[in-house]
């Protein structure tokens, strides 16, 4: 299939913009040819992958020839967690080579002009696309904020791919690019009661694994959700299944401005009950009676709010010894709590930060076995990833059940 490109696109391919430009083109305008899209779209931003745990030999090998090659970033390019704490890796005992393998990535992005944030909330740092806008981003909780939230579009762009359209600022035009392909196509009625932060995590997993590739509609969520009740909402959806857009009636932008179904027949209906909620929470636990080792919070990266929230919890309690309390954040959240002297009371408490990195694609270091959890993705991942049993509950039962 011929691909129609702009005249810039075609200076790219013939190398009149770099080397490594012209590499990442001829990649780009590959994949369109296979996926069958006719054209490229332009992209504001990008959100990159350079995690050892993912990428391996093969992804480093890629990113450090591509910074060899003299690549530059054409777009604002975030990037999501490392496989390491960077500050604290050797304290907590990870392993060098292992380790070495992730400074190495951190060069090589570093060299290609990414922005080393090291997170998966790259909505929180900055990278704001507005209604409508296109971007290219990678990590899956990501995707679905950009979609769902903001009203931006990209697909769930593949790791190594990510870097072809940070050099190019461009990608392949199909899926979630075409707005036709983003109407809904079930109708969920939410029919609950109140719904506590837990159970918006939960109502992602019960999506992600009753939705198949359908884009739902969601009825009967408050206008006073939180965007962290969205963020975890949608993390959820997209570890447990593969949802990468959804709506909701009245709140997410684009189900405000028009009805979600775009007039057409909705080719389902679907109800999410309290007990339905309440059963598939009680599910995700996998060890009873539930006596954590650690508990793990933080994913998606927490935001302030939420730390304020935990601080205020575990405010008088200490972490019981030979119990864990890891919470995964930002660089930014965290100076912005330890500015606040939030944090130093934090650690006083027995918490550690977790900062730019995530515990799914890392190693778990130190000798825990039974993990607790208030997120519906970390929940979805840590029992198969670190063969750990593992325990779904809301904060306040993690704090209770590790702090006193
Ligand atoms: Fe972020 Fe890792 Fe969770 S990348 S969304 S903390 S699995």
């Amino acid at each position: 299939m011929d691909i129609k490109l702009t005249s810039y696109e075609k200076e790219i391919l013939l190398g009149k913009h770099g080397e490594a430009r012209q590499l990442a083109m001829e990649i780009i305008v590959k994949t369109a040819r296979a996926l069958g899209a006719g054209e490229l779209v332009e992209v504001v931003s990008v959100q990159a992958m350079a995690h050892f745990g993912s990428l391996h030999i093969a992804g480093r090998d890629w990113l450090e020839k591509l910074a060899c090659m003299g690549g530059k970033c054409s777009v604002p390019t975030t990037q999501d967690p490392a496989s390491i704490p960077f500050e604290t890796w050797e304290e907590m005992g990870y392993d060098r080579e292992y380790a070495e393998n992730q400074l190495r990535l951190r060069d090589a992005i570093i060299k290609l002009g990414e922005l080393p944030t090291w997170s998966c909330t790259p909505y929180n740092q900055g990278s704001v696309p507005r209604f409508g806008q296109n971007v290219a981003w990678a990590e899956s909780s990501a995707v679905s904020y950009a979609n769902s939230v903001l009203g931006a579009r990209t697909n769930r762009t593949p790791a190594g791919f990510a870097i072809c359209a940070a050099l190019t600022g461009r990608a392949p035009k199909f899926g979630l690019y075409l707005p036709e392909n983003r109407m809904a196509q079930i109708k969920v009625t939410i029919e609950a009661g109140y719904l506590n932060d837990l159970d918006f995590n939960t109502i992602g997993i019960i999506l992600g694994k009753s939705m198949g590739n359908k884009i739902p509609a969601l009825y009967g969520i408050e206008q006073s959700v939180s965007n962290d009740n969205l963020k975890y909402l949608g993390a959820s959806a997209a570890s447990s299944g593969s949802i990468a857009l959804y709506h909701i009636d009245g709140i997410t932008p684009e189900a405000i401005m028009h009805d979600p179904f775009h007039g057409k027949k909705s080719e389902g209906e679907f109800l999410i009950t309290r007990k339905m909620l309440d059963e598939t929470a009680a599910s995700m636990t996998t060890k009873f009676p539930d006596e954590p080792d650690l508990v793990v919070t933080g994913c998606p990266h927490s935001s302030p709010s939420e730390l304020l929230k935990i601080s205020e919890l575990i405010e008088g309690k200490k972490v019981k010894p030979g119990k864990g309390f890891w919470i995964f954040t930002t660089y930014e959240t965290e100076g912005l709590l330890r500015r606040m002297g939030i944090l130093q009371k934090l650690e006083e408490a027995g918490v550690r930060m977790m900062v730019s990195t995530c515990l799914v694609i890392s190693p778990l270091v130190g000798s825990y076995k039974t993990l607790m959890t208030d997120s519906g993705k970390f929940a979805s991942y840590l029992p198969s990833e670190h063969n750990v049993e593992l325990i779904y509950a809301s904060i306040e039962d993690c704090i209770k059940a590790v702090a006193e």
